[in-house]
């Protein structure tokens, strides 16, 4: 890699503790989120020739939250194919991650598979074909980062699954149009398990250095085909900011999915993969620190993906 990554995240660093996020605070519908102190930060780089660059609680788990729904995404599509693509479309929905009325006025079939509906009948595709669908997106995360322990962080399970009510009105909604297999509670459990993996920036970065990669995992195996990997990066691009993504297009440039427990992905194909964690969100649910790092290191190397 040609650039000094190294003093470019100390820069960032720097910037990042001293800058102001006006109002952006923790996520707090989902309790257990809140605890986390304000001013954690991390940043890990992995690159294709296998270079990696980390700066801050690089090795500190965080809730990966609707981080997980790409990695969903992938094992749903292994399974099932393109017949996923009757089950959700693959258009930017503009309105928030957990918005019901789309949904409504769009007759059960969510507008892509990163928001909140999406990611649920994803969940419910996953039910239907694999084993253990509770631990399915956990397994699968460690077979990519190295480290088959992935942890589903239990408090945040139970404090998600207590504060719940949005998602199953979602799931519901959908049943209500028969486009849910499964019972609702079922996928919901599924949905909420794998939104409360725990994992490092650093495990993070690793795990989804494949979309740099036209699909080879870390193993030097292929997790999904080039074409395939393309197309996740695109539905990245279009759809994994929520209502913020043509903001993030415009100011960054790079395909990401972001969660609100602070962290983003993202790629640049061929170059490298980041993790960017700060737990603080701005409006749309995406952190404003690590949106504002994207930001600097873009600018900093000179390149997005345009
Ligand atoms: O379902 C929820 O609301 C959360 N478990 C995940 C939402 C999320 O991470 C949206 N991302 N920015």
């Amino acid at each position: 890699m040609s650039h000094s990554y190294a003093t470019i995240l100390e820069q960032i660093a720097d910037h990042i503790a001293t800058a102001d996020f006006g109002t952006a605070r923790k996520a707090d519908y989902i309790p257990a989120l809140s605890c986390v102190p304000d001013e954690h930060f991390a940043m890990v780089i992995c690159g294709t020739d296998g270079q990696e660059f980390a700066i801050g609680q690089a090795d500190l788990p965080f809730s990966i939250q609707s981080i997980s729904k790409m990695f969903a995404l992938v094992l749903a599509q292994r399974a099932h194919g393109d017949a996923l693509w009757q089950a959700v479309r693959r258009e930017p929905s503009g309105s928030a991650f957990n918005s019901l009325i789309q949904l409504e006025q769009e007759h059960g079939i969510p507008r892509n598979p990163f928001i909140n509906a999406g990611a649920i009948r994803v969940a419910d595709l996953i039910s239907s074909r694999y084993a253990n669908p509770d631990r399915s997106v956990a397994e699968f995360l460690g077979q990519l980062c190295g480290k088959p322990a992935i942890r589903v962080d239990n408090d945040v399970y139970l404090s998600e699954d207590q504060h719940g009510d949005r998602n199953r009105a979602i799931a519901y909604l959908m049943k209500s149009f028969g486009k849910l297999d499964n019972p609702v509670e079922d996928v919901v459990r599924a949905y909420f398990k794998q939104c409360a993996v725990a994992m490092t920036a650093r495990e993070l970065a690793r795990a989804c250095r494949f979309l740099a990669c036209k699909g080879v995992g870390m193993d030097g195996k292929p997790v999904i085909t080039p074409e395939e990997t393309s197309r996740i990066n695109a539905l990245m691009l279009t759809c994994g900011m929520y209502d913020g993504v043509g903001d993030f297009a415009f100011t960054v440039g790079i395909p990401a999915k972001s969660g609100v427990g602070g962290g983003i992905i993202g790629v640049i194909p061929g170059e490298f993969s980041v993790c960017v964690w700060s737990p603080r969100l701005d409006q749309r649910g995406n952190s404003a620190a690590g949106i504002r790092a994207l930001e600097m290191l873009i600018r900093a190397i000179g390149r997005s993906v345009f």
